[in-house]
């Protein structure tokens, strides 16, 4: 695929070829990502960051990886220090920023934002994230982990076990999965299960979701355990989070039925749905998972800036 000048607005732009390439390039990435070798290809570059929700792992990877690879970085700390306070639109914000840079990521609490801006922008959009929509850098990384790890995709047992219904992350984990031919296994809390129409579009993959209720019997035959956090800040009744916090919770105890190789992932950050005491076991990979993210984003920048 010709990734020149293309915006990423959902993991469903990319076909399973563009994927592999991404993850490709990502794989030489990863000495220049450690700061083991240099590269200035993005030289002269300047990357916009618009985030107008929390971000450590997105963002900071986003810089950084701009940075290694030589280019420069514009971000405003917070939304509220912008002239969206004084009714600015998102759309009159995008064609601002755009003509003060060379690529815009944004990340916004409403679904759809990241298209509305592509449409107003001539330069490149990428999409860190559209309320509970969709976050395909971040489905790459989780790739990129699950293929660095397993060295394959295809075949590869998946659950997905968390806050399915607001959790971007799991929607286009789920059909970028399914695309490349994995196994999934969805375990939710009943008010908070996958969307119908995600679970159709894996359908229509021709990969039938296990909706499992239990999480010991899910991760039994499981080679890959992703897991998620609850939206806390996407419930419009907060009632209603507190119904089902702490509802689960990966810890030891639960992981002696799992596989030996069996390797947990969560997109972070994690509140409790993970114990501590995980972290030192080899299945915990969530750390590494966050690392990947400055490989994964350089080759995306590099193929998008033609670099
Ligand atoms: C996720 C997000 O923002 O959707 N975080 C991330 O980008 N790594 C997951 C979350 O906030 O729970």
């Amino acid at each position: 695929m010709d990734f020149r000048g293309t915006d990423l607005i959902s993991i469903a732009d990319l076909s399973k070829e563009a994927i592999y390439e991404v993850l490709d390039v990502a794989r030489e990435m990863t000495p220049i990502a450690r700061g083991e070798m240099m590269d200035e290809r993005l030289k002269g570059k300047v990357l916009a960051t618009l985030f107008f929700e929390p971000s450590t792992r997105t963002r900071l990877s986003f810089e950084s990886a701009t940075q290694r690879l030589g280019g420069r970085v514009l971000s405003f700390g917070m939304p509220e220090a912008t002239s969206i306070t004084k009714g600015e639109t998102l759309a009159d914000t995008v064609r601002m920023v755009e003509a003060y840079s060379d690529i815009l990521v944004l990340r916004h609490p409403q679904e759809g934002a990241a298209r509305l801006a592509a449409e107003f922008s001539e330069k490149p959009v990428i999409n860190a994230g559209d309320g509970a929509g969709q976050h395909p850098t971040q489905t790459l990384l989780d790739l990129f982990t699950i293929w660095d790890e397993k060295e394959v995709i295809e075949g590869i047992r998946v659950v997905l076990l968390g806050d399915l219904k607001y959790g971007r992350t799991v929607h286009s984990l789920a059909y970028a999965l399914a695309l490349l031919g994995a196994e999934l296994t969805l375990v939710a809390p009943p008010t908070l299960q996958m969307p119908r129409e995600i679970v159709d579009l894996v359908r229509e993959l021709g990969r039938e979701p296990k909706q499992v209720e239990d999480p010991r019997e899910a991760i039994k035959d499981a080679d890959v355990l992703y897991v998620t956090r609850i939206q806390k800040e996407r419930f419009p009744d907060p009632q209603e989070y507190l119904k089902v916090a702490g509802s689960y919770r990966i810890d030891l105890p639960l992981l002696r039925d799992g596989r030996k190789d069996l390797i947990i992932m969560h997109p972070l950050p994690r509140v409790k749905e993970i114990a501590p005491e995980v972290d030192r076991t080899p299945h915990a990979l969530y750390f590494r998972q966050a690392f990947n993210g400055v490989p994964v984003r350089m080759a995306l920048l590099s193929l998008i800036l033609g670099a």
